[in-house]
């Protein structure tokens, strides 16, 4: 996209666009800002994997984690913020967690809603790169709308003559005081595949999941809506929900101290600095017959 084309999707102060910076062209978008005027929130989003990177309230702390040792420069999957996982979850024949989160995305809109919310769609369309690993015809819409709230929205269309089939998930990093101040909730009764512990099934018979060593376990048949609590270090506690549609399961995953220190784009205490809870469809996969459309979303409420 070229300077001329994207300057038409700005919008005053409510959604502004970075250009540049380090792996991005001269004058090419490198991320969305948006701006709700009226709550005074503001997110970042960068059009590689359609990542957002930031959601702040009020000018206070960022509610996600975005890790220092990162790297943005459109060269691997952006770590923290929001990650997209299409179309496979985990490892298989496509690269791990899918190709979504590690390819450029186009903004196909932006506008401000009946409440006042900015939002973004970016896109992403089948190309020639994504053919090569996964021989189907889509178009990925993605809206990130900013109110109170932060709502992600997912639209997949098989725009191609046969069927195909996918997992999502959104692979939220949420910024915590420590993750020994952190209880997931929302989970009780689920059964589990624990990753840690050779993918054997187990039933969650707690109230809520206190994180203290490597924690991987992916949820099924959740509840519409779970979350954490964090009790903050200075006595602030914090409420974070995470209202899903559509989307039938939740990981919970936070590597711990090793598994941490082995990462080279996160430092070796970040561990202590973030949970991952993530709405997701993986079990199941979807399977879309041609022409054929799913939608899904996330919207995320901290108080
Ligand atoms: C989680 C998986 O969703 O993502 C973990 O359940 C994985 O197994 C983690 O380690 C991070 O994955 P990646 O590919 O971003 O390092």
């Amino acid at each position: 996209m070229r300077t001329s084309d994207y300057q038409k999707f700005e919008i005053a102060e409510s959604v502004r666009i970075a250009t540049g910076g380090t792996g991005i062209a001269d004058g090419h978008p490198q991320f969305v800002t948006l701006r709700n005027l009226s709550t005074s929130c503001e997110a970042d989003i960068y059009l590689y994997g359609a990542t957002v990177t930031a959601w702040r309230r009020n000018g206070s702390q960022d509610l996600l984690f975005l890790s220092s040792r990162s790297d943005l420069t459109g060269n691997k999957p952006i770590r923290g913020g929001i990650p997209i996982i299409f179309p496979q979850f985990g490892n298989g024949p496509l690269p791990a967690h899918g190709f979504a989160r590690n390819n450029p995305w186009n903004i196909s809109v932006t506008g401000i809603n009946s409440h006042e919310a900015p939002f973004v769609t970016l896109e992403l369309v089948s190309s020639p790169t994504t053919m090569a690993i996964w021989p189907h015809e889509f178009i990925a819409e993605y809206t990130v709308t900013l109110s109170e709230t932060l709502n992600c929205s997912f639209k997949i269309t098989n725009t191609g003559s046969s069927s195909l089939s996918f997992q999502f998930a959104l692979h939220t990093y949420f910024a915590v005081s420590n993750i020994s101040a952190v209880s997931v909730h929302g989970l009780i009764g689920a059964d589990y595949i624990d990753k840690v512990k050779e993918n054997a099934r187990f039933r969650d018979t707690d109230e809520s999941l206190s994180i203290n060593s490597e924690t991987d376990r992916v949820y099924l048949s959740t509840p519409n809506t779970i979350g954490f609590e964090d009790r903050g270090d200075s006595g602030v506690k914090k409420t974070v929900s995470i209202i899903k549609s559509n989307l039938s399961d939740a990981v919970v995953w936070n590597p711990w101290e090793t598994k941490c220190a082995s990462m080279k784009d996160l430092a070796p205490e970040d561990y202590q600095k973030f949970v991952c809870v993530e709405a997701g469809q993986i079990d199941d996969w979807i399977t879309l017959k041609p022409q054929a459309s799913w939608t899904a979303s996330q919207t995320l409420e901290a108080n």
